[in-house]
């Protein structure tokens, strides 16, 4: 990908000395999948067309933020995939001098058949998301979703070299947690090109019991493989999981509720209708999409995302037990 541009500019900085240097951009609200710990099952709404950002509009706010010292960039969703013009995006974001990577956040239903086009048009890398080893529990927790082109997409991805694929587990109680293991020795021989990932569950709706720590999801795996801890993160600004050795896998761990990882949070999340979200927790400003439209200057953009970022709040409150929920749900919010 290109160099980083030069001259250099004031990094983005927020209030409390966070750098910020990703970003996670939601190309799409929409899913194939309705996922229970993230959509509700019915009574969805999607943005209208008009509302989301044109692809023109995300790369030229790609380019605003790389000025700014942005070098990652992740596509979320809802679900990329679903995304028409997703080949063209890729492309344009690829192309940004700065952008030294570019990654997506994917439920793989789709992903087969793209995968080698995505990477042709400059994707790195893929996380997918992978809650079932088992068909019928897959169906029930992604509702209506089917295991078989996802593990075909994981080897696709892998045969066309998106590496290293994270592949991310979210873990609840009752529905999924007897499956920590099974998901590790899944993933064993495949330690070379692939990262396993096990997520705290986190409560949209009151659901506090549904929590399994990542200290007790480390137990499981500590009764079968030598779990070691590992020093170096995946390197520079890795984001909120903390990486494990398993026997030869590595195995990270996101607990946003028992492991606050607020202090270090270096992203930032634009969303598909055009808000910049700092942080999880919801704070209102001015969408980037209407100021884009209303006719902007790039010098105008970047002096308004300097001031969303320095408002950045310290962090969330959603605890175990307490605090409070989300806003929003998390599809629109791109995980
Ligand atoms: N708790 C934890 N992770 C979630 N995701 C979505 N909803 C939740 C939730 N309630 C994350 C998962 C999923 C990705 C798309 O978003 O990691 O794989
Ligand atoms: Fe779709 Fe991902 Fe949400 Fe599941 S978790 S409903 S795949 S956006």
């Amino acid at each position: 990908m290109a160099p980083a541009p030069r001259p250099a500019v004031p990094a983005l900085l927020d209030r409390f000395g966070r750098l910020h240097s990703y970003i996670r951009v939601s190309v799409t609200d929409r899913c194939n999948y309705r996922c229970t710990y993230c959509l509700p099952e019915a009574g969805l709404t999607w943005l209208p067309r008009q509302d989301v950002l044109t692809y023109e509009e995300i790369a030229r706010l790609v380019r605003v933020f790389a000025a700014m010292g942005v070098r990652r960039v992740r596509l979320t969703g809802g679900e990329p995939t679903v995304r028409r013009d997703l080949l063209e995006l890729v492309a344009a974001i690829s192309a940004v001098p700065g952008i030294e990577d570019l990654s997506m956040t994917t439920n793989a239903h789709l992903l087969a058949p793209l995968a080698r086009q995505l990477r042709d048009a400059g994707l790195r890398r893929v996380n997918i998301s992978l809650d079932s080893l088992d068909p019928e529990r897959f169906a029930r927790i992604t509702r209506g979703g089917r295991l078989g082109p996802v593990i075909e997409a994981i080897t696709e991805a892998r045969a066309v070299g998106l590496c290293p694929i994270k592949i991310n587990m979210v873990v609840m109680k009752g529905q999924n947690d007897d499956e920590i293991l099974a998901m590790a020795r899944y993933f064993l021989p495949y330690a070379e090109t692939t990262v396993l990932r096990f997520i705290e569950y986190m409560p949209f709706d009151g659901r506090w019991h549904e929590n399994v720590s990542a200290a007790q999801q480390r137990e499981v795996l500590a009764s079968e493989l030598p779990l070691s801890p590992m020093l170096d993160p995946d390197g520079p600004g890795d984001g909120p999981a903390r990486y494990w050795r398993a026997g030869p896998l590595k195995v990270g761990f996101i607990a946003p509720l028992t492991e606050h990882f607020c202090a270090s949070c270096n992203r930032l999340r634009l969303l598909a209708d055009g808000n910049l979200r700092t942080c999880l927790a919801h704070e209102p400003h001015p969408n980037l999409r209407d100021v884009i439209r209303a006719g902007a200057s790039d010098e105008e953009l970047s002096a308004l995302i300097r001031q969303i970022v320095r408002a950045k709040p310290a962090g969330h409150e959603v605890q175990v037990e307490g605090g409070r929920f989300f806003e929003g749900v998390m599809t629109g919010i791109g995980g």
